[in-house]
């Protein structure tokens, strides 16, 4: 069954978990589509677990819309959501709708998903307008990084928390059909998601009140080296068969047992037999 902002609202209604991936490439898509996910998710966290950077704020758009094209080539079921990188709509509302559009029209995405609350509202608004679904990001969204000054936990204090709670209202009224709420206290989600009845939330960090769940797929797959948050349960240890693959092809290259019999193509013998004469 093809996945669109019509069936995420249903879910949401009927209270059947939302599940969303990232994805950043074909091969990737198509097994997590071919999984039944509901959305895949085209994260600017690509800057991290594809291109190696620190944090999300050098990825361009570029960037964006070449995995984006990647991504929807594999996905044939789940509703693609591609992220709006660092400076593509903040710089104004003329920008993001424009931007906003170079991932749907080149990209091939269903969605595009922004971060920030009150101070991104005419630009959600603009987008919606334009026919293009939106899925906002509050709590600790990550192209803050530098204001919030690292990676931390938000909505623990009651200003804070507050501040969330009266965003999410915002950007439900401007018109987001989907808000992925990342780092925030699971009793905090449960609040919000209670408060919105159009807007779907998907949580990260955020507890399970909310009405899906999106995880880097790195992250669940045991995939990611260095740090992994706390919130990032590894459901399977891919690294690790991985590392078992790459290490016995080393192995077996070196000690000529790779390729056997059966990696190989014939020839007639004597086609090789007269090569040979030739030869000499
Ligand atoms: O970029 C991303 O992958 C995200 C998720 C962490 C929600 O925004």
């Amino acid at each position: 069954m093809k996945n669109t902002v019509a069936t995420i609202l249903k879910q949401k209604q009927s209270g059947e978990k939302i599940t969303m991936l990232t994805a950043y490439d074909y091969t990737t898509a198509r097994i997590i589509d071919e999984c039944g996910i509901n959305s895949i998710l085209v994260g600017d966290s690509l800057g991290m677990t594809m291109l190696g950077y620190d944090t999300t704020l050098p990825v361009t758009m570029e960037d964006m819309i070449h995995h984006t094209k990647a991504v929807t080539r594999g996905a044939k079921n789940a509703f693609v959501v591609a992220d709006m990188p660092f400076m593509s709509y903040q710089t104004s509302t003329y920008d993001a709708v424009v931007n906003a559009g170079r991932l749907i029209k080149e990209g091939g995405a269903s969605a595009v998903k922004l971060e920030g609350g009150a101070e991104v509202c005419e630009q959600i608004r603009a987008i919606v307008d334009s026919s293009i679904p939106v899925v906002a990001h509050l709590g600790l969204t990550p192209q803050s990084v530098n204001a919030f000054g690292g990676f931390k936990v938000q909505g623990k204090t009651l200003v804070r928390a507050k501040q969330i709670i009266e965003d999410a209202l915002k950007i439900q009224e401007a018109g987001a059909c989907a808000v992925v709420l990342e780092c925030v206290p699971a009793e905090l989600a449960k609040i919000i998601t209670e408060k919105l009845d159009i807007t779907a939330t998907i949580g990260i960090g955020a507890g399970n009140g909310c009405d899906g769940q999106v995880l880097v797929y790195q992250d669940m797959l045991g995939l990611t080296t260095g740090h992994t948050p706390k919130f990032a349960k590894m459901f399977a240890d891919a690294g690790e068969t991985f590392r078992n693959g790459i290490n016995a092809y080393i192995e077996e290259t070196k000690n000529g047992n790779f390729p056997a019999p059966e990696h190989t193509f014939s020839i007639d013998d004597d086609i090789i037999a007269e090569i040979r004469e030739d030869l000499k």
